[in-house]
């Protein structure tokens, strides 16, 4: 590998946002070396990003739990900086297993944050610790009805928007106790979607919390029909509105982060969302004509700790990132949709490709696939 090329670690790099992230990073010119313990992903990720990048993939299989283990990579790759994704995200799961995500998320950046202070301070031919935190809209709680800003209040409503919360606040004071770091924060709003090549997206363990992997399923004949939850919110059809932005325009939004971090050394904090809210039947509707599959759907009662609306304003993301969403609903229901009709288990839908993966087993654990 050219030693030109700059490295970033890119912890959960196997993950959803993770692997569109990755694809996008080394059409930046930027090598990612993935630190991933598969808890919340498939192996066969790593082979199919291999194929999509058309080079070999670094991947530290690891938990970002594990401190020296992080501290090791972070020694032997040396990256410019870190992508910060591990962590659990299932809204439910959190209400039901509190202590998991507390102890995952928060301990796993503290980790993280640990290693970090240890490699990068005091400053050295590295440069700066620089810090790229996958935060989410969850940390704004209901906002009302009007586009959020990154300057409305933040108040948990779960265990997993808790998590997000205190890691934001703990960022704050370790920039505040050493003004090196470089941290961008990113509150992502609805991710959906899936690369065009339809070799990587979104794989949820079990029944899908999220709206599009539900409706991708029940599309392809998985599940019976949609349940959409609330019909009598006050919106202008009755059903929840949420701003849905296209994986591939949230994964620019990552390498705009980590360049403008390199660019300016002030950290940040930015909503990636598009600024357009779209209500449960919208979406549906705009993948019933995207794709012309019948989504049959039954309007239910709310779920617990649902809002009514929760959209971005963007606009600061375009004033310091130069970044904003391109991509249509129509194109976010697409290619949600040529992901599932490809693969209709998911990753285990391709288990013969990862099995014929490839790996080369190097020592110290780091294995290069592709
Ligand atoms: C969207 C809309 C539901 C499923 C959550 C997390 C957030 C982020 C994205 C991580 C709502 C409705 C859903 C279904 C439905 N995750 N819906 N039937 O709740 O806005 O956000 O996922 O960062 O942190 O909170 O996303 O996709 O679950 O729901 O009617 O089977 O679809 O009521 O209006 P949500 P969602």
């Amino acid at each position: 590998m050219s030693k030109q090329v700059p490295r970033i670690l890119l912890t959960g790099g196997a993950g959803y946002i993770g692997s569109h992230t990755f694809v996008k990073l080394r059409q930046a010119g930027i090598e990612p070396v993935i630190l991933d313990n598969f808890a919340n992903s498939h192996p066969a990720v790593i082979e199919r990003l291999a194929r999509i990048t058309g080079a070999p993939v670094c991947l530290e299989r690891g938990d970002v739990l594990d401190r020296a283990f992080v501290e090791d990579v972070l020694r032997r790759h040396a990256p410019a900086g870190v992508i910060h994704l591990a962590g659990d995200k299932a809204v439910g799961e959190s209400v039901a297993h509190p202590l998991k995500y507390f102890r995952g998320n928060i301990a796993g950046a503290i980790s993280l944050l640990e290693a970090m202070e240890a490699v990068y301070l005091p400053v050295g031919p590295l440069g700066p610790p620089t810090l790229v935190f996958s935060s989410t809209a969850t940390v704004y709680g209901d906002a009302g009805t009007g586009p959020i800003a990154e300057d409305f209040p933040r108040r948990h409503s779960n265990p997993y928007g808790h998590t997000k919360l205190v890691i934001e606040d703990m960022l704050e004071a370790v920039q505040a106790a050493r003004p090196e770091w470089r941290i961008g924060v990113l509150r992502y709003f609805n991710p959906v979607g899936a690369h065009p090549s339809a070799l990587i997206g979104e794989d949820p363990t079990g029944t899908p919390n999220n709206l599009m992997p539900y409706l991708t399923q029940v599309a392809i004949g998985r599940r019976s029909h949609l349940r959409i939850f609330g019909g009598d919110y006050p919106t202008p059809d009755g059903t929840g509105v949420r701003d849905y932005i296209h994986i591939e325009d949230l994964a620019d939004g990552h390498v705009a982060a980590l360049r403008t971090l390199q660019r300016t050394g002030e950290s940040f904090t930015v909503n990636l969302g598009t600024g357009r809210g779209y209500s449960v039947l919208e979406v549906v509707n705009a993948f019933v004509d995207a794709t012309g599959c019948p989504v049959p759907y039954r309007i239910v009662e709310r779920r617990p700790g649902d809002v009514a609306q929760c959209y971005a304003d963007p606009s600061r993301a375009m004033q310091l990132l130069g970044w904003e969403a391109k991509r249509t609903l129509e194109q976010m229901c697409a290619d949600a949709w040529r992901w599932q009709s490809r693969n209709p288990q998911g990753y285990a839908s391709g288990m013969a490709s990862a099995a014929s993966s490839q790996a080369t087993e190097k020592e110290n654990g780091l294995l290069v696939i592709g």
